[in-house]
């Protein structure tokens, strides 16, 4: 195993272009289930969970090759109804196939995904939306075996405790664009890979309006053909470098992204003093003086993401005053917190939020990444960080940011890789 070893100070200069979006890229992926046509997906970013999305596709019968960002599938044989728990087990989206598999083949028997360490990650929702268009399901030893004579069209509400989920509202799209009539969706998500995901079902031939807001309808076809589509930019990694800027105090010009897509983060960040020029697809950011601490809670889109939450608290762990973070996603997404800790950083964890004490500087420290955005979080503090910072078990940052070490060390960052 490798681990990541950062020497902090370096105030992070020049130009960096954003990578496609992960959480778009896999759903999308998945939907090239509902056609036996040929698909072509472009601004794929070469990522653990992108290169373990194609393996469930090749392990159902699909051809499907990563080249240079793009991702050609195309059918290799008759397309299996069983996604394997040793693949899905490493990689909760996987869950995702559930819909299009409903969909195409009206049956599907895939692993119940397992827990992660950010939360329990229930799939209530995902179940209840597919038992809603006509499909018995029955869990036997960690599969949900789901099989429909015809799956009809039905209006269901998706809202659950946490508020809406993307990536139920994702199987439901994909099963009900092929069940027979209307199908209306209530508490939908609205996040940008949502609505990614609709504008390629729409390219295949599906009738979906609604996406992007609370209320998604779709109208059931009687077949999906192939198509090609261009993923939308990474709205978290671009979320991540603008935090890199400002930690390191440095000046970067962030390309490839829709600023639109990070509103509630925008927002947050000016509140706290830092000036962004904004283009249509570019956001400027040079430090100019010290922030002020700001409150954070993490709500589904278009509110603060939960995703950028970890980060958030690097950055503030460094600026002077109190910043209380509450997370409404994910109570327990806190595993960074003993970690900034162990950097110098003050912050105090109580329930669902941590409140934050800005400190001068953090010391750099060996740390351990927990999940994809808390090692995000470390990289941040370790960049900051006053001496030198290793990060083991970075295969959590592999997960979602791709050659993120090579980007950094473009814009100055005196990073590297050692064996563990
Ligand atoms: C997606 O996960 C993202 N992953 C997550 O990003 C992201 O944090 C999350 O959405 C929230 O924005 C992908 O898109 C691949 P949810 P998803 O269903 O769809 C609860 C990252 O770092 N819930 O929107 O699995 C759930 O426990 C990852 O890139 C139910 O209660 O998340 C959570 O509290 C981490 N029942 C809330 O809803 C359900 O059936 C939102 O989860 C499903 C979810």
């Amino acid at each position: 195993m490798d681990k990541l070893i950062i020497e902090g100070g370096v105030k992070l200069k020049g130009e960096l272009t954003v990578s496609g979006a992960k959480n778009a890229v896999l759903p999308i992926l998945a939907a090239t289930l509902l056609t036996d046509d040929a698909c072509i997906i472009k601004g794929v970013p070469d990522l653990r969970d992108t290169n373990t999305m194609i393996k469930i596709l090749r392990s159902l019968g699909k051809d499907a090759e990563l080249e240079n960002g793009t991702v050609s599938v195309s059918n290799l044989k008759k397309i299996s109804h069983v996604a394997d728990y040793k693949l899905v087990s490493t990689m909760r989206a996987s869950f995702c196939v559930l819909g299009p598999l409903l969909g195409k083949l009206k049956k599907a028997k895939v692993s119940l995904p397992g827990g992660c360490i950010i939360g329990v990650r229930p799939v209530d929702l995902h179940l209840k939306g597919i038992r809603a268009l006509g499909t018995d399901i029955t869990i036997e030893s960690g599969y949900v075996i789901a099989k429909a004579e015809k799956l009809k069209g039905n209006h269901v509400y998706l809202g659950g405790v946490y508020g809406s989920s993307v990536l139920a509202t994702d199987n439901v799209m994909m099963a009900a664009v092929l069940a027979s009539g209307k199908t209306i969706i209530e508490s939908a998500a609205c996040e940008p890979e949502v609505v990614d995901l609709a504008e390629f079902l729409i390219k295949m031939g599906a009738r979906i309006k609604g996406q992007g807001t609370p209320v998604i309808e779709i109208e059931g076809v009687r077949c999906l053909h192939g198509a090609t589509h261009t993923i939308i930019p990474d709205r978290i990694e671009a979320g991540t470098i603008m935090l890199a800027a400002l930690i390191t105090r440095g000046d970067i010009l962030i390309k490839n992204i829709f600023y639109k897509h990070l509103g509630a983060l925008i927002d947050k960040l000016e509140e706290a003093g830092a000036s962004l020029v904004k283009t249509e697809n570019s956001i400027h950011l040079r430090y100019k003086k010290p922030l002020t601490a700001v409150n954070i809670t993490t709500l589904p889109y278009p509110g603060f993401p939960t995703d950028m939450q970890a980060q958030m608290m690097a950055l503030m762990s460094v600026t002077p005053g109190i910043s209380v973070i509450t997370e409404k996603i994910y109570p327990d997404r806190f595993m960074h917190v003993a970690e900034l800790n162990r950097m110098g950083a003050h912050i105090q964890r109580e329930g669902p939020h941590a409140i934050v004490e800005g400190v001068k500087e953090l010391s750099g420290a060996p740390v351990m990444a927990s999940d994809l955005r808390a090692s995000a979080c470390l990289v941040l503090a370790g960049l900051s960080a006053r001496g030198k910072t290793s990060i083991s078990r970075i295969y959590h940052l592999e997960r979602g940011y791709q050659d993120l070490e090579e980007k950094l060390e473009k814009l100055g960052a005196k990073i590297w890789r050692e064996k563990e």
